[in-house]
């Protein structure tokens, strides 16, 4: 398997992997994951780690990692509850390395479709095999860029409009421009029955996600150059026009609530919508 076929923005989902692999590691997890370990293994240099001997560097792993357990384990919750409200089809959009198919306790009968670019999921798909993964729900993955067509061969693939979905969109919208993440919504929109839920991180367009601080480090300047705001504070007034409840949390609240110690530089919070 060769880490070389993962684009910039594919390598994005390593470093994710590599905050969940470190969590899953803790007495006190908040999830365990136990193939981002295999994951970061497999790519070691594509995930790179901050260096330890600077007060910057900590500063900005300690934010990241507080904020990529902190949704990974809100996001947990927030799929399980959707099945418990009914939803039994399930889409992960930028799915990356995520792999709640395979660790999560899923009720029966549930569909699960996770959309990314094949560089990312030709690389999962190599680790998982290696591993001996088993998913523990109905999984089809789809091959698409959510910023062109990708509604087709989602419906392609068996995905049924006609049954609420739980639909998620983690670590996402940042790296779509606000016209991208526009009609990524209203396709969605379209192709959610009543019942259905939505959940995402959001953060201030205005503002910069990371802080002057945190970008004079060339560790986060690679990923901040892939970002193109997404919309920002629009989010929730747009979805409710589109006829979506939305529910926003903070996200210091919740990391609070979690029993973790919640100061972070980086303004981050979670939006859940249901129809
Ligand atoms: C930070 S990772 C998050 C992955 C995953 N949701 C998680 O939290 O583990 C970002 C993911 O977005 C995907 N991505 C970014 N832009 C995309 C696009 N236009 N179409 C499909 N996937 C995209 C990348 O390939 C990558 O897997």
């Amino acid at each position: 398997m060769s880490r070389d076929r993962l684009t910039p923005v594919g390598k994005t989902a390593l470093s994710v992997a590599r905050a969940r692999a470190e969590e899953s590691t803790r007495a006190d997890r908040l999830f365990d994951d136990p193939y981002a370990s295999a994951f970061v293994e497999a790519a070691p240099e594509s995930a790179p780690e901050l260096p330890t001997d600077s007060e910057g560097a900590n500063r900005l792993r300690h934010d990241l990692s507080t904020h990529i357990v902190t949704r990974t384990r809100f996001f947990d919750t927030y799929l399980l509850d959707s099945c418990t409200h009914g939803c039994r089809q399930v889409a992960l959009l930028a799915a990356g390395l995520d792999t709640r198919a395979f660790r999560l306790d899923w009720p029966d009968g549930v569909r699960l479709f996770e959309v990314d670019r094949a560089d990312v999921l030709g690389f999962k798909r190599d680790v998982l095999d290696a591993a001996g993964a088993a998913p523990r729900c109905e999984r089809t993955i789809v091959e698409a860029d959510l910023s062109e067509g990708w509604v087709e061969p989602l419906l392609a693939a068996g995905f049924d409009r006609t049954v609420p979905t739980a639909w998620l969109a983690e670590g996402l919208m940042v790296y779509l421009s606000a016209e991208d993440a526009a009609r990524l919504f209203a396709a969605i929109g379209d192709l959610s029955a009543s019942g259905s839920r939505l959940s995402f991180e959001r953060s201030p367009k205005t503002l910069p996600t990371f802080p002057d601080w945190a970008l004079s480090m060339p560790q986060a300047t690679e990923f901040a150059s892939l970002w193109k705001g997404g919309l920002g504070e629009d989010a929730p007034q747009l979805l409710e026009q589109q006829g979506w409840a939305v529910t926003l949390t903070d996200q210091e609240e919740l990391t609070r609530s979690y029993g973790r110690d919640p100061r972070t530089d980086i303004a981050w919070g979670f939006l859940t919508a249901t129809r």
